[in-house]
């Protein structure tokens, strides 16, 4: 991007929130675990995969419109639980959930929000939200969580499960980076009684390293709401999930900030949409930037994606605006792929409709 020209792509808001963060939010937000292999290959793993698009179809009148565990949405593209939002922007979460509202989408509100679950709605009452679940050691912040989630109309629970400790985020350990004292997250100060500023390690050291199968039984019986399960990348954990009471999984490895070395997620997807074999709906995120992955997330059986950090360039860059115009410059992205892959819709997208790369 070059002098004053208006950013056309994830990239450029990428590049924009670079500069728009101090280092130490930044390497919050961009860094992944150890060698950050898993983070690089969630991008690179896309183009292993290549489109197989069909001609002459009637695309005269298109829509990416899809719907997710039963709520409408203007695309297969939802905002991933993103922690501590208020660092990348005053806007924070408040202002992100009011971007998905007028893009026509549905926002996963992290644990770690520094907006309380409840002000969250209430900045969007309309549009459709989740809530995702840090099952904390103190079983009664979860409890809060939980019960604030369905009183104010949130219409599932996002159980994370691939971070019962914190990943080896090297770039916070050299930073030092701790969430400043003027930001408080309000289930971390319940968690502990006090808002004190606080790394990232110690706050999943809140969190219940005990958590088991069981466990997501008994919160699948103790609350009206559908459950997701976030986190999964084996076929085995699919069909756990399910077994389990899930209604959903998410195919996500955290956005490489968890376990480095795992699979990509787009690369993981495949052997999860077969063990879940149609009985819940499948998600995934991890390095989606672009229409055509999207487009390419749906033809491996995803019914819809979420992106984490795109969305919050678009924050840091340019607040509430700012997350908006990147969540509307995805979905002319995914209808313009969906309509050059000859569908109309992303009901018409099949398998047939993508290949692994030979070459
Ligand atoms: C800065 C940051 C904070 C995150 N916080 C959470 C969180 O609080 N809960 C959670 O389940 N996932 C969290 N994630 C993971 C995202 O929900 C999502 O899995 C990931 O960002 C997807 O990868 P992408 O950023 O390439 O789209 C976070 C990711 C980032 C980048």
């Amino acid at each position: 991007m070059s002098g004053s020209a208006e950013p056309v792509n994830v990239a450029d808001y990428e590049r924009l929130a670079a500069g728009a963060l101090d280092a130490g939010p930044l390497g919050y937000f961009a860094g992944g675990a150890g060698d950050e292999r898993t983070l690089r290959d969630n991008v690179e793993a896309f183009g292993r995969w290549q489109l197989r698009p069909r001609m002459l179809v009637d695309i005269s009148e298109t829509s990416a419109a899809t719907s997710v565990l039963g709520a409408e949405v203007s695309m297969p593209l939802l905002v991933a639980p993103v922690a501590i939002q208020e660092l990348a922007h005053p806007d924070g979460e408040a202002g992100m959930a009011r971007a998905a509202a007028a893009a026509g989408t549905l926002m996963c509100v992290s644990s770690f929000s520094t907006t309380a679950p409840r002000d969250v709605a209430a900045s969007a009452p309309d549009a459709p939200r989740w809530m995702q679940l840090y099952c904390f050691r103190d079983a009664g912040v979860t409890r809060a969580l939980v019960a604030e989630a369905e009183e104010c109309g949130y219409r599932a629970i996002a159980v994370t499960v691939d971070a019962p400790r914190a990943g080896r985020r090297e770039r916070d350990l050299r930073s030092g980076f701790v969430v400043p004292e003027e930001i408080t997250v309000p289930a971390l100060a319940k968690a502990v009684g006090s808002d004190r500023p606080m790394t990232i390690f110690e706050a999943f050291g809140l969190l219940d390293a005990a958590l088991t199968w069981d466990d997501l039984e008994r919160l699948v019986a103790g609350s009206p709401l559908p459950v997701l399960v976030k986190g999964v990348l084996t076929a085995e954990d699919g069909r756990l999930a399910i077994e389990h009471g899930a209604k959903g999984v998410v195919v996500s490895n955290h956005g490489g900030r968890q376990l480095d070395g795992v699979a990509a997620s787009i690369d993981a997807l495949p052997e999860v949409v077969e063990a879940v074999d149609g009985r819940a709906e499948v998600f995934m995120d991890g390095g989606v930037r672009r229409g055509t992955d999207v487009v390419t997330a749906l033809a491996l059986g995803a019914r819809a994606v979420l992106a984490g950090r795109p969305p919050l360039w678009g924050l840091a860059a340019g607040g509430q605006a700012g997350a908006q115009r990147v969540l509307e410059l995805l979905r002319d992205e995914i209808t313009l792929a969906l309509a050059l892959c000859g569908c109309p819709t992303p009901a018409d997208v099949t398998p047939e409709h993508v290949q692994r790369v030979t070459r």
